[in-house]
């Protein structure tokens, strides 16, 4: 089963990131009817050459699956060849993350999305349990994938989330089929690099995201000042702007470097990128057209170890 999804997202090294999709803010109410904004850059992302869209079902509290929705109705079904990654979360209200949580979290995602199967559904973020709560054979969450995946409600069952100790726990269980990590294989941290290369060895299809650090690392984005969803201290900006330096005197965008950092790598199968517009979107193809010379690798490594925040 695996080797359908590995062969199918071959020739999809970007997903689309849509955390930020139907994002209303902290007054916002998740069950307002999608926005036209809303519903066209979703309309986007579905029919983007790259094919790929990444949510969950926590993602604006539900909204970016409800968005995600009413475009997949608009447009009378998902395009041919783009799939929808969702995620399972735990309860927002009592951080409850065992079977049963997962099995409603997969009916929640499904109605909201109006599709029947998904070809991924992961454990998202699983920090209100232990691992050996998340992996209790009876009522674990993990049982409530293994069971969607038996009935063939999913293809593939993933573990996405950030510390690596914890992703290592999980993807040396075997049970999984895909690992996704994340703001920890990008210029500024590639503490994830001996994990991935250990999930790709093991046969999991290995996605990375936010190769930007959540912005830092693209050009022109709003986020100037945080890594990792974390402020980034003086150091981190001061190793940031020589990076960029270094970006510029070669004539490449830092962000198409970020991309490239993450694309380079062998064991990761996609890279998934936060799109918050359509411009962005747009963008997207620019960055990958730059040519990044080899010199620049070299030159990025003499700039030292950069001052990561991420300590897991
Ligand atoms: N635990 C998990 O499963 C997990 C965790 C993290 C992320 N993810 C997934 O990975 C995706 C990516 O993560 P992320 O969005 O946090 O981080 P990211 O991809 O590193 O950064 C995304 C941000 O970079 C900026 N950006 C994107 N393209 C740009 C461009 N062409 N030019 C300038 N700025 C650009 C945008 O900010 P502005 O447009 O606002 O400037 C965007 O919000 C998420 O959407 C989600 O799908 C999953």
């Amino acid at each position: 089963m695996t080797a359908d999804a590995a062969a199918r997202w071959h020739g999809s090294p970007l997903t689309i990131g849509t955390s930020g999709l139907g994002d209303l803010g902290p007054d916002g109410d998740p069950l307002l009817a999608p926005t036209r904004t809303e519903v066209e850059l979703a309309i986007g992302m579905l029919t983007s050459p790259h094919r790929l869209v990444d949510t969950s079902n926590m993602y604006a509290r539900g909204r970016s699956e409800a968005v995600l929705g009413a475009a997949i109705r608009e447009l009378d079904g998902l395009p041919e060849g783009t799939e929808v990654l969702s995620k399972a979360d735990r309860d927002l209200g009592s951080g409850a993350f065992d079977r049963d949580r997962v099995w409603r979290s997969f009916e929640e995602s499904r109605t909201r999305l109006g599709l029947e199967r998904l070809p991924l559904y992961q454990l998202h973020d699983p920090y209100t349990v232990t691992f050996e709560q998340a992996m209790d054979g009876a009522n674990g969450a993990v049982q409530g994938l293994v069971e969607l995946r038996d009935q063939g409600l999913i293809e593939l069952i993933g573990v996405a989330a950030g510390p690596s100790d914890l992703l290592a726990r999980y993807v040396r269980t075997g049970v999984f089929d895909v690992l996704l990590s994340h703001n920890r294989y990008t210029l500024v941290d590639s503490s994830a690099g001996d994990l991935m290369q250990e999930a790709a060895e093991r046969g999991l299809t290995v996605l990375n995201a936010a190769p930007f650090g959540g912005g830092l690392l693209a050009n022109g984005s709003t986020n100037t000042t945080r890594y990792g969803y974390r402020d980034a201290p003086q150091e981190l900006l001061d190793w940031v702007a020589r990076l960029r330096q270094v970006c510029a005197d070669h004539g490449v965008s830092t962000g198409a470097v970020a991309l490239r950092f993450s694309m380079r790598n062998p064991a990761v199968r996609s890279t998934v990128v936060g799109i918050s517009s359509l411009r962005r979107l747009a963008e997207l193809d620019s960055l990958l057209a730059e040519d990044v010379p080899a010199q620049l690798w070299d030159d990025v490594a003499g700039l030292g170890a950069p001052p990561s925040t991420l300590t897991d």
